[in-house]
């Protein structure tokens, strides 16, 4: 089966570690030092579930809760990592902002997303609960999940999870019409 082309935006608050998280999914390494984004776009292809994926991941700028949400992202996209800090309750009031703004500005009711409260190693520096995680990710009918991208951990499981949800979205039917019966 040729591998199906995926496309996925990583948004949040600034320095909550998108960038971080992109690297450790496509490089498999962390970089401790900071550089603020503008945007990079990444691709890899990776196997689930029997299924290639062409994934073109953009990690884009921070925003802020007075961003205008950048009406290039709401084109031509199959999902979404939402990520906050787990260390930053202002980056969790951010990101409930950016998914409103994201579905107003799609006009949809449902879109997927990968809810990701990032930098769990920091625990001692916690701000955000697990609970308050996941009962957002609940009200949004999204998944959730805590990482860190400098341990690597869970970091490969949002993209995974978030190709898993673009197929259930579709219902497995874009595709068939591409499908050649002889
Ligand atoms: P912008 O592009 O400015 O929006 O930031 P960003 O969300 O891309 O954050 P970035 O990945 O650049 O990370 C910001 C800082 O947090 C960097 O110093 C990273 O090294 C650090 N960082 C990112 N992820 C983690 C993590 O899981 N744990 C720890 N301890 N630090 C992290
Ligand atoms: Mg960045």
């Amino acid at each position: 089966m040729p591998p199906k082309e995926r496309n996925i935006a990583i948004m949040g608050y600034r320095s909550v570690g998108k960038s971080s998280l992109s690297i450790q999914f496509i490089e498999g390494q962390f970089v401790d030092s900071y550089d603020p984004t503008i945007e990079n776009t990444f691709t890899k292809t990776t196997r689930v579930n029997h299924q290639d994926y062409g994934v073109k991941l953009v990690d884009t700028a921070g925003q802020d809760e007075y961003s205008i949400f950048p009406a290039q992202y709401s084109m031509d996209f199959h999902g979404y990592v939402l990520v906050y800090s787990i260390t930053s309750q202002k980056s969790f009031e951010v990101i409930q902002i950016i998914y409103e703004k994201l579905l107003d500005v799609m006009g949809k009711a449902h879109v997927p997303v990968v809810l990701v409260g990032n930098k769990t190693d920091l625990h001692q520096e916690r701000a955000v609960t697990a609970e308050e995680g996941r009962k957002l990710a609940e009200s949004w009918k999204a998944a959730f999940l805590e990482t860190s991208a400098k341990q690597n951990e869970s970091v490969q499981d949002i993209f995974h999870q978030l190709l898993l949800l673009i197929e259930n979205e579709n219902g497995n039917t874009q595709e068939k019409s591409s499908c050649v019966i002889s």
